[in-house]
């Protein structure tokens, strides 16, 4: 079944942004993931984010009776959002590519905010930087192989979310698009939601868009 919805949801953000962020605002707002959780899951689910970041994922699940799990790279990150949750023994610190070693369980639901990338820069932030990874296609190519992987662990006909802007900074970057056709090779994609933010942005985009997938099982 096609997904082609229109959703209002806040932008506003009720969580605290830790002080070593010095004000660079990385997440998606609660009330989306809140929203979609409302839309995807059912109390008592297991929800994986693959990019924990700051941890909207799991402080908006514990606070829905949803079963967070998740991985993130930063350490910093990873231990402030350790301190500040209940099911600290679901959250795991490394490289989403290596997911098949945190021995995760089965989950219903998918959804993440992923690192973005323009399409022009070479600085691939699933590598940190690494110069041996530079580039577009790199970055591509590596959520495909880690959407793969999350694949193996997500139940057959599970639905998976992805969060992704088109990029308007300096010049327009079709992330949303590329993530689409690049992640539709390794699961089905079945639509879209596309996100009006109600509070006035200041700069940036006034939507977001919500790849929605579905785990046919291959
Ligand atoms: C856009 S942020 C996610 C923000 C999150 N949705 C929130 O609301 O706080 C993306 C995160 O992915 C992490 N990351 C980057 N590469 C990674 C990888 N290979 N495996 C796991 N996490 C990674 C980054 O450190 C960053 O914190």
């Amino acid at each position: 079944m096609t997904i082609s919805e229109l959703l209002t949801v806040s932008n506003r953000h009720q969580f605290p942004l830790p002080d070593f962020q010095n004000g660079d605002e990385i997440r998606f707002p609660g009330a989306l993931v809140s929203a979609l959780l409302d839309r995807f899951t059912k109390s008592g689910d297991a929800v994986f984010d693959p990019f924990v970041g700051l941890g909207t994922t799991f402080f908006v699940c514990e606070q829905n009776g949803r079963i967070p799990y998740g991985i993130e790279a930063d350490r910093q990150r990873y231990e402030w959002v350790r301190e500040r949750i209940t099911t600290k023994d679901h959250l795991f610190c490394g490289d989403s590519a290596g997911l098949a070693a945190f021995g995760l369980p089965e989950m219903d639901f998918c959804i993440t905010s992923p690192p973005y990338m323009p399409h022009w820069h070479k600085w691939n932030p699933l590598y940190n930087g690494d110069p041996d990874y530079d580039g577009y296609d790199v970055y591509l190519k590596r959520m495909q192989e880690i959407y793969g992987q999350i694949c193996q662990r997500m139940k057959t006909n599970a639905y998976l979310v992805v969060q992704a802007d088109n990029l308007t900074n300096e010049k327009f970057s079709p992330l949303a698009w590329d993530l689409g056709r690049a992640l539709s090779k390794v699961m089905m994609l079945e639509g879209e939601i596309v996100v009006n933010w109600s509070e006035a942005v200041e700069s940036g985009n006034r939507f977001t868009q919500c790849l929605v997938f579905k785990n046919t099982g291959g």
